[in-house]
Order: C-alpha cells, then structure tokens, then sequence
C-alpha cells in the first residue's frame, strides 16, 4: 500500500486545486467545496492506513476528538463569529507545526542533518509566531481583548531584540543541535508572536487574518518537510500563496500597503475623535414605510449591505423586499464592498444563501460609476464603507480606502440602530447630507416594514 501512498497524495493535492479554483467563483463554490472535502478525506485515510500501529489507538482517540469539536463547532458558530473562528483554527496549525518540530527534534536516537535542522528551525518559529499572533486576533476579535493597538516607543525594540534572539539560537541549534537552544528559539518565537499583532488596530484585524492564514500554510508545508509529507508540503504552500495573495487584495481594496498595515497601525478606538469636530450636527430620519414609498417610485435602486445586515440576519427579508420592488418595474442592484462585514466575501456569502441572483451583485469597480445616475441608494447596516471621509479627509484614519461611493446618489437611505460609528470608529459625514434619510431600528425588522409599506 505505502508505495501507492505519494499517488493518492497526488490525486489530494490535484483535488485541492480544483476546490480552491471552484471557490473563487460563487457559481462553482459548492463544487469546490466538494472537492476539498474528497481530496482532505483520502488525505486523512492514507495517512491513517500509514500510522504504525502502535500509534492507531493514539490517532483515533485524537481524530474522534478533532470530529467531535469540529462538528460542534460548525452547528453552533454563527456567520458574524466566522473571522474570529478561522483564527483559532489556524492557531491550531501553528501549535502543531512546533509540536511536530519539537517532538522530531527530541527523537531518541534519530540525528538530523543540516537540511533537516534548517527545516526544523523554520517550520517551527513560523508555527509559533502563527500560533500566539492568531490567539491574540482571536481574542480581539472576538471582543475578548480591547482592539485597541498596543503603542509605545518601545515595542519595536522588543519586535527587533525578540526576532534576534530567536534567530541567534535557532542558529545556535543549527551549529550545536542542542534542544535547548531549540526550546529557547521557540520560546522566542511565541513572545513575538504575541508582539507582531498586538501594535495592530482593530480595523486592519481582516488583512491580519488573512495574513495569518498564509503562515499558517507555510508552516504546515515545514510540518510537510519534518514528516516527509508531500501532500501536507503542497496543501500547505497552497494555503500559503493563496494567503498572500488574498492579504495583498485586501491590502489593495484599503489602499495600504502590507508593510504600513503590520508597521504602520491603524486607530482602534482611539481614532474615534477623528472628524468629529465637536459641532452638534442635525440628520434626518424617517419611517420605514417613507423609505418603501421614495424606492418604489425610483427608477433605481443600489442597496448597500454591511456588517449590520449580517448581524440582524436581514438577508432573506432583504431578497423578499427587492424581489417586490423588481416586480414593481424598479432596477435593483447589490453593490458589495471588498471589505464589508468582517471577513473576505461575507456579503457575498449572505446574498447568496438568500438566493439573490448573481447578476444583480456588482462589485466596487463595476458599480461605482453608477451612483450618480441611480435615484436610491439603500444602504443597510453599512458604514466604514460608505464613509466620504476615506475621499475627502486627509486626516481620517481610513484616508486613501476606496468606498462605495452611495453619496454621490440622488437619495440616501440608512437603515441602523443609531447614529453609532461602525467598525473603525468614526463619524460618517454621509448620515448628515441633506439629501440622506436615516431609518432607525433593526435592519430586519425594517426591512419587513418597509416589505409592509409596499402593499399600502
Ligand atoms: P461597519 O462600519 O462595522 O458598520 C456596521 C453598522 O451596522 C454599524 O454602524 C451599526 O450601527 C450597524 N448595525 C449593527 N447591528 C445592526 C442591526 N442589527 N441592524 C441594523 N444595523 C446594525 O460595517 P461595514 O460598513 O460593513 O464595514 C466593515 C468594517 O469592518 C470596515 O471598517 C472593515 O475594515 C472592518 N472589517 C472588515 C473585515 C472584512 S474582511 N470584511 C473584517 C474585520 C473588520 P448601529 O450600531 O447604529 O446599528
């Protein structure tokens, strides 16, 4: 059987690339999943039928546990969790590279060459730098932390004396092989772990998640190296490139650059005074019924959903309403932000569970232009990303951030609970134009007042 193992890796492998082909397209998502669910299920099989047997009570206990966890896990996580979620996860991949690496590296009676010390060193450090910078987005993404950046002159001399330490005895390790400079390397390696994402703001978590799901990869493909492993050496680099490649979208759809975003830090909750000049400032505010009325007298209608529609689970309610609406003869279109919600796609995901049609979902580039010709734009739980600040004021925090541009249209309409900031925590001069009416409450609530509204 073993010498028919690198073949079904193979087919694994070939498996994984068509799912992450399929999931970059709505359409061929689900395929895509499929997929990966084959390729990771023969993965798990013949790496099963590989293990000694003095270790299979061992790998069954550890594969019942992982099952139970998991499978409680994707029953209870709610969508809004998701980013916080994938965090963990790839914490659990950092822990298991070092502890692969530190179990390979205490093997009685097994030397390593220099090739394998190298690959020990690297797969390590990078699991354990994933491990802690993952537990502290965990944390603060999940509230459990404050998203405020840790500031102060003196962090990046500790980022700098951490990654000289570790480098200096994971050379020390490479020379000597001893296990304590190994044990101490990795010790280093998880402080600046911890130090590398607390600097960064709460606002740039997204890119730091993503970020992290690329080491998370790369240090899957080390474990791949230490257990000779090629179907875990090439999942992971996939995991890996596909990381980068989605951190550098993400970087492009904020415009900033990797660099400014791990170095430069953006304002947690102390960006909120900015923009805010202290002026009391008057808004509108009407009925959901009033909102049904100006949409169904439009010719067209642009709706804005963000991370509140999510919250509110407004989606289905949402499709009922425009589906009236298209019947009514108006044109209605999704405009969807590259980083509306709080995670890559999240939109995508719910408009697609309540079955909105694909076609009538527009990207940023394709509908920005449409904005000044289109009647209504109903912006629904959204705010960072419709803020004119990221445009119009160099001194905001999200200054140079493409936005959804909803106030160059005729009327603006804002379903929210309040007048509170959104995520980067900062005024939208966008709720106070004239020609925008906010509509307070529940955005599923009013939404099924407004589907009410029509038929009066
Ligand atoms: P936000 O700027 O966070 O605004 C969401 C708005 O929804 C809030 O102002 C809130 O106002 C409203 N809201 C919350 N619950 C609601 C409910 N039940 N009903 C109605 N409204 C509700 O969202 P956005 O415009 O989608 O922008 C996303 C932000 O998150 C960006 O700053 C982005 O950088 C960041 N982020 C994105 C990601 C990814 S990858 N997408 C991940 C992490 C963070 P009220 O409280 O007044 O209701």
């Amino acid at each position: 059987m073993s010498q028919y193992a690198d073949w079904f890796y193979l087919v694994a492998a070939i498996l994984f690339i068509l799912s992450l082909k399929g999931l970059s397209s709505p359409v061929g998502a689900r395929m895509g999943n499929l997929y990966g669910m084959i390729g990771m299920g023969i993965a798990v099989v013949i790496t099963f039928i590989h293990t000694p047997e003095t270790a299979t009570f061992m790998m069954l206990v550890a594969m019942a546990a992982g099952a139970a966890i998991g499978i409680y896990k994707a029953k209870t996580v709610e969508m809004t969790q998701m980013p916080e979620t994938v965090a963990l996860m790839h914490s659990l991949v950092g822990l298991a590279a070092v502890l692969i690496a530190i179990a390979a590296v205490n093997h009685e009676g097994i030397t390593h060459d220099a090739i394998h010390r190298f690959e020990l060193f690297i797969g390590c450090f990078v699991g354990a730098i994933t491990f802690t910078a993952s537990v502290v987005a965990y944390l603060k993404l999940a509230g459990k932390a404050g998203s405020k950046p840790l500031k102060a002159p003196w962090v990046k001399s500790v980022q700098i004396g951490l990654a000289a330490g570790m480098f200096v005895f994971g050379i020390i390790y490479f020379i000597t092989e001893s296990n304590f400079a190994f044990i101490v390397m990795t010790a280093f390696a998880l402080v600046l772990g911890y130090f590398l994402i607390a600097p960064i703001g709460g606002g740039d978590m997204p890119v730091v998640v993503s970020m992290l799901n690329s080491y998370s990869g790369w240090a899957a493909a080390g474990i791949g190296f230490t257990l000779n492993n090629s179907v875990l050496i090439i999942c992971g680099s996939l995991v890996g490139s596909s990381g980068a490649i989605l951190s550098y979208i993400m970087c492009k759809a904020m415009n900033r650059s990797l660099m400014n975003v791990i170095f430069g830090g953006m304002g947690g909750s102390d960006a909120v005074a900015s923009g805010d000049s202290g002026e009391e400032k008057t808004y509108k505010s009407g009925s959901p019924e009033d909102a049904a009325f100006l949409m169904s007298n439009a010719d067209s209608v642009v709706i804005v959903p963000g991370y509140g529609l999510a919250v509110a689970r407004a989606q289905h309610a949402l499709q009922e309403f425009a589906s009236l609406l298209e019947e009514a003869g108006v044109k209605v279109r999704y405009a969807i932000h590259p980083v509306a919600g709080r995670m890559p796609g999240h939109m995508n995901v719910l408009l697609a569970e309540a079955e909105v049609p694909y076609e009538n979902v527009m990207e940023m580039e394709e509908i920005n232009s449409d904005f000044a010709t289109t009647d209504v734009v109903l912006v629904i739980g959204a705010n960072d990303v419709v803020n004119p600040a990221a445009k119009n004021d160099p001194a905001s925090p999200i200054y140079g951030m493409p936005i959804l541009e909803a106030n160059k249209a005729r009327t603006v309409l804002v379903v929210k609970r309040s007048m509170a900031t959104g995520y980067a925590g900062l005024d939208n001069d966008l709720f106070y134009m004239d020609k925008t009416m906010m509509i307070f409450g529940d955005a599923k609530k009013v939404v099924e007042e407004m589907t009410k509204g029509l038929s009066h």
